[in-house]
């Protein structure tokens, strides 16, 4: 088939689009800061403090609309002035929000039809924050209203450097079942389908005799008797997305017209929030940014604090973005919060900026006395400034203020995984094999083994160019269309080597199975069709072994559990096999198709089953340098950023997890000590330290 071009996110056409991403001249440093809920006297001492600290720019006005709008079409300004005053004074810059993520008390008595309501009837309440119904007329006009009089009001005002629309759109769900939401979504899927009957075709409603024969039956996936219609439920997740989007658009439509210059941004959740599809998110983005909380009882929850970064940096097209929310110690909503250790905030914050970001932001300025959030940490805690959390903030303050040189570069990798919200969205939905094969995980194990072996990736759209990459990963692509089998195809054929993990390529992008099964339109270029699904029972384990090599443990093997797959093969050669296990046979294959290749996984392995599995089958770089003893950390996390100018320069970040020092080889300037570092005498960087190396030439 004629592949279309590919879905590569151009910039958007914004004034800014010329104009780097990121406001300023420095990293960004700060936070959201919720003056309303203290005394102006606090704000004095704030605005001291922020100096103190180095912050540049403060994200505010979040939920404020109840203060700025107190009764309908009434507004007061006032506060909102004085402080905005008392920061332009300072020089630090405000990243001004709409405060639309929390409709005012007069809001939901006014309009209780605007309530959101969930698959199951329950309906969403007033008292806390989240979004009113997406669709509803009177949200949309209220969110239209508050937007045009905030940015009319200060229009023009050169601190207001940024606009932080709304906040992590979709967190709690936006997806509404009321009857305005039920026909929001017959337009979106007759403009989808055109007509009853191709719904009926794509939908599979024959299924079960759902047929529909009008629009009026057709329905949003409410509660129902059981497991719902798959393609239904895809579809709805694709409309709220999109009609989530819809309301991001509008609201920075109206700034525009007052800003037309100043980037607009919302901040995703991007590995975290299964409710936004973020590659279409983000070409309507001027700047992208993210929230990022460490899953604190993950001992190793740094790896997913980097596949944030780098799903984020894609996401941004490897243009910078900013980092608008995390914790400086503590949050307050997980069933444990653990604090961060002394120079744990450190690390994690530069590790962000590693990978791409250009400003590092947190939730929240002061911490809060009253309301839900007064555990959460923050960067004056409630004991003061005089505490070691606050020590440390004003300490990275001040290194952050040391990388201005590292501003607008990139991250360069030649490996990328693929990753789309639409498989995200289908692999977990109900009735699949076993829930216990969940996209999120899927895309940690793998990650997770790359983290440990020091390679940098990217993430990519399968419909986008692919060429770019040595090698292509698939974690996770249950669901693929024809466009992105298309183009892994093109990508094998033209010499890239491609890998596919279990579970792979069922389904196209109807929810349909592919003719023939798994793996649909690719099995010609993995050389194999999947006969069987056949999971494996918890607490079973099945023994792989190097195809050729004795059938005793004795022999390098891995274990696998959860799932295997009876494969059939056509072309591909068996490079591991079960012995036991639901499918005794091949259960890594590999295949050269065209001038490049193609691996298949079938079976459930942890990072370090891949890591056995997958390293004599991909040539794949490695970004960290050996230590001088000769060991290398798998802890030590090391990324570049690499000037754009051509001026070759380079910096490269290391960030030592490990509990031991770690000595190497390096030479160059390391930007937070303002040490020379010569190769002759080795740098020790201690157990959590971190080292920012500036290099004249091109990393060799
Ligand atoms: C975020 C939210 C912030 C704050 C934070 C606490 O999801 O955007 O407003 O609630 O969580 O960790």
């Amino acid at each position: 088939m004629a592949i279309p071009p590919p879905l590569s996110t151009p910039r958007p056409a914004t004034p800014s689009a010329a104009a780097p991403p990121v406001p300023g001249t420095c990293i960004l440093y700060g936070a959201d800061y919720n003056p309303e809920q203290w005394d102006p006297t606090v704000w004095r001492e704030d605005v001291r403090l922020m100096q103190e600290a180095g912050v540049t720019t403060v994200s505010l006005g979040i939920w404020s609309w109840a203060l700025l709008e107190p009764e309908p079409g009434r507004f007061d300004f006032s506060w909102l002035d004085e402080v905005i005053g008392l920061l332009t004074d300072a020089g630090i810059d405000v990243d001004l929000a709409t405060p639309t993520a929390a409709p005012p008390s007069w809001f939901y008595a006014a309009h209780p039809e605007a309530r959101l309501v969930e698959a199951d009837g329950t309906i969403r309440n007033g008292g806390s924050r989240g979004i009113c119904c997406p669709h509803s007329p009177a949200y949309i006009e209220a969110s239209a209203r508050i937007t045009e009089a905030i940015a009319s009001h200060v229009a023009g005002h050169p601190h207001v450097a940024m606009w932080h629309v709304h906040n992590e759109y979709g967190a709690p769900g936006g997806d509404c079942h009321c009857a305005v939401s039920q026909e929001a979504f017959h337009t979106w899927l007759r403009a989808r389908y055109g007509s009853l009957d191709e719904l009926n075709r794509a939908w599979g409603t024959a299924f079960w005799g759902q047929v529909y024969s009008s629009w009026e039956q057709v329905g949003t996936p409410r509660h129902s008797g059981t497991a719902l219609n798959p393609t239904c439920e895809l579809d709805f997740a694709r409309f709220t997305s999109d009609s989530l989007l819809a309301r991001f658009t509008a609201e920075r439509d109206i700034i525009r017209q007052y800003f037309p210059d100043t980037p607009v941004t919302t901040n995703f959740m991007a590995t975290n929030c299964p409710a936004n599809d973020y590659w279409r998110w983000a070409r309507e983005m001027d700047v992208v940014s993210t929230d990022y909380y460490l899953e604190a009882a993950d001992p190793d929850n740094q790896i997913w604090l980097a596949m944030e970064s780098d799903l984020t940096r894609s996401l941004a097209g490897s243009q910078p973005w900013i980092l608008m929310e995390h914790s400086v110690s503590a949050v307050s909503w997980q069933p444990h919060n653990w604090a961060k250790m002394p120079g744990e905030e450190r690390r994690n914050a530069l590790a962000h900026v590693a990978r791409g970001a250009d400003g590092v932001l947190a939730f929240q300025w002061r911490a809060s006395r009253r309301g839900a959030e007064k555990f959460h940490s923050a960067m004056v805690p409630h004991a003061g400034p005089n505490t070691r959390v606050f020590r440390e903030v004003c300490k990275l303050g001040q290194e952050l203020s040391q990388l201005d040189q590292v501003r607008g570069s990139e991250v360069r990798a030649r490996v990328a995984l693929l990753w789309d919200w639409n498989s995200f969205w289908a692999q977990d939905l109900a009735w699949r094999p076993s829930i216990l094969m969940r996209h999120r995980e899927q895309m940690r194990r793998v990650y997770e083994w790359l983290w440990h072996r020091g390679t940098t990736v990217d993430f990519v759209h399968p419909e986008d160019d692919l060429s770019r990459y040595d090698t292509v990963i698939a974690p996770a692509s249950y669901l693929l269309s024809q466009t992105g089998a298309a183009r892994v195809t093109a990508f094998v054929e033209h010499g890239g080597t491609f890998a596919a993990l279990p579970f792979f390529a069922v389904v196209d992008d109807e929810e349909c199975v592919h003719e023939g099964g798994a793996p649909g339109p690719l099995h010609k270029v993995l050389g194999l069709r999947v006969e069987e699904i056949r999971p494996v029972r918890e607490g079973e384990t099945v023994l792989l072994r190097r195809t050729g090599s004795q059938s005793d443990t004795s022999a390098p093997h891995v274990i696998s559990r959860l799932w295997s797959e009876d494969l059939r093969l056509e072309g591909a050669g068996a490079e591991w096999v079960a012995d036991d296990g639901p499918t005794p046979g091949p259960a890594v294959t590999s295949h050269h198709y065209g001038k490049g290749k193609a691996v298949y996984v079938s079976v459930m392995l942890e990072p370090d089953g891949l890591a056995t599995v997958l390293e004599p089958l991909l040539e794949l770089p490695v970004d960290r340098p050996t230590a001088v003893d000769g060991q290398s950390s798998d802890r030590l996390e090391t990324v570049t950023r690499h000037a754009t100018d051509g001026s070759g320069r380079s910096w490269t970040f290391f960030m030592n997890h490990d509990d031991t020092p770690c000595h190497l080889a390096l030479s160059g300037v390391d930007l937070l000590s303002g040490e020379y570092l010569t190769a002759s005498s080795p740098t020790v960087l201690p157990a959590g330290g971190v080292l920012v190396v500036a290099t004249t030439a091109p990393a060799a």
